[in-house]
């Protein structure tokens, strides 16, 4: 397979345009956003008034799936792309909190973003952490990136982690596609955990947010249910199922479990 794509890889570092991370960051709490992200972010604030709660749940998720994926599934290597700012825990602090000797490869396609990770998430001195420059319309290159293969083995399950990340790709880059590679290049055992926003029950408000956001030049797509099934392929969806994000495992108090602007799953290869 090639790595076609057919929108511009990667923007220059511009503080003018809103940065999905740094949104992200400003509703989350972080000092990592300029005030254009956070023009946006409260736009969008006011389009969706749950939205600081809905990050919050995101990155909630992102903790419960990997300690799912470490003590149930038995996962001792995550690949994670569109890694985000770093806001501890990290993924990989999670994930070696249980195994020490975890292993973590961290994607993203900004450069900046990377920087803040690498200079932000040492790796456990039993374990290891790589960063990979790259962009999830190009599997292949990450598949073959050398970082990938020195930090991971390949022949063993592997966690892949997409959150938050697939609602940045339109559907004429077919992020299927992509996912799909990415899935066929993982051995049994393996888990992909995905949330992704939706429009599905509350069309009125994510619409207007998601309007904000492509109107400021950081286009925001939303997927259905079934839409976002489909990344999954015929893996096979662990219990609860495609559900919203704060319903998925939920052993916090979530403001409100069944508020479903974002899906989220985990499923396992056969
Ligand atoms: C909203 S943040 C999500 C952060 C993290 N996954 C989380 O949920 O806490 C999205 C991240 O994906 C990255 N990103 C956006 N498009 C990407 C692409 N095509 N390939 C790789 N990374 C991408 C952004 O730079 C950003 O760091």
């Amino acid at each position: 397979m090639t790595d076609d794509v057919t929108t511009p890889l990667r923007r220059g570092f511009d503080p003018s345009v809103p940065h999905c991370a740094r949104v992200y960051d400003y509703w989350l709490g972080g000092k990592d956003n300029f005030a254009t992200d956070r023009a946006l972010g409260d736009a969008m604030i006011r389009a969706v008034p749950d939205i600081r709660h809905i990050a919050h749940d995101n990155r909630r998720f992102v903790h419960r799936v990997t300690r799912d994926l470490a003590v149930e599934e038995g996962i001792r290597q995550f690949l994670d792309i569109g890694v985000g700012l770093p806001r501890s825990p990290n993924l990989h602090e999670i994930a070696q909190h249980i195994e020490p000797s975890a292993r973590i490869v961290y994607v993203d396609n900004d450069p900046l973003v990377l920087a803040h990770a690498r200079a932000l998430m040492p790796s456990h001195p039993e374990g290891r952490v790589a960063y990979i420059d790259a962009d999830l319309r190009q599997p292949t290159t990450i598949l073959t990136d050398p970082t990938l293969h020195d930090t991971l083995d390949l022949t063993r399950p592997i966690g892949l982690t997409l959150i938050a990340v697939l609602m940045l790709l339109p559907d004429t880059d077919d992020p299927w596609t992509h996912v799909e590679a990415l899935r066929d290049a993982l051995p049994s055992g393996s888990c992909l955990a995905i949330t992704h926003p939706t429009a599905d029950l509350h069309p009125d408000q994510i619409n207007t947010a998601a309007a904000a956001a492509t109107a400021a030049g950081m286009p925001l797509i939303t997927r259905t249910h079934e839409a976002v099934r489909r990344f999954f392929g015929d893996w096979e969806l662990l219990k609860p199922g495609l559900c919203p994000v704060a319903a998925w495992r939920p052993d916090h108090q979530a403001h409100d479990p069944q508020t479903a602007y974002y899906w989220a799953g985990v499923a396992r290869k056969p």
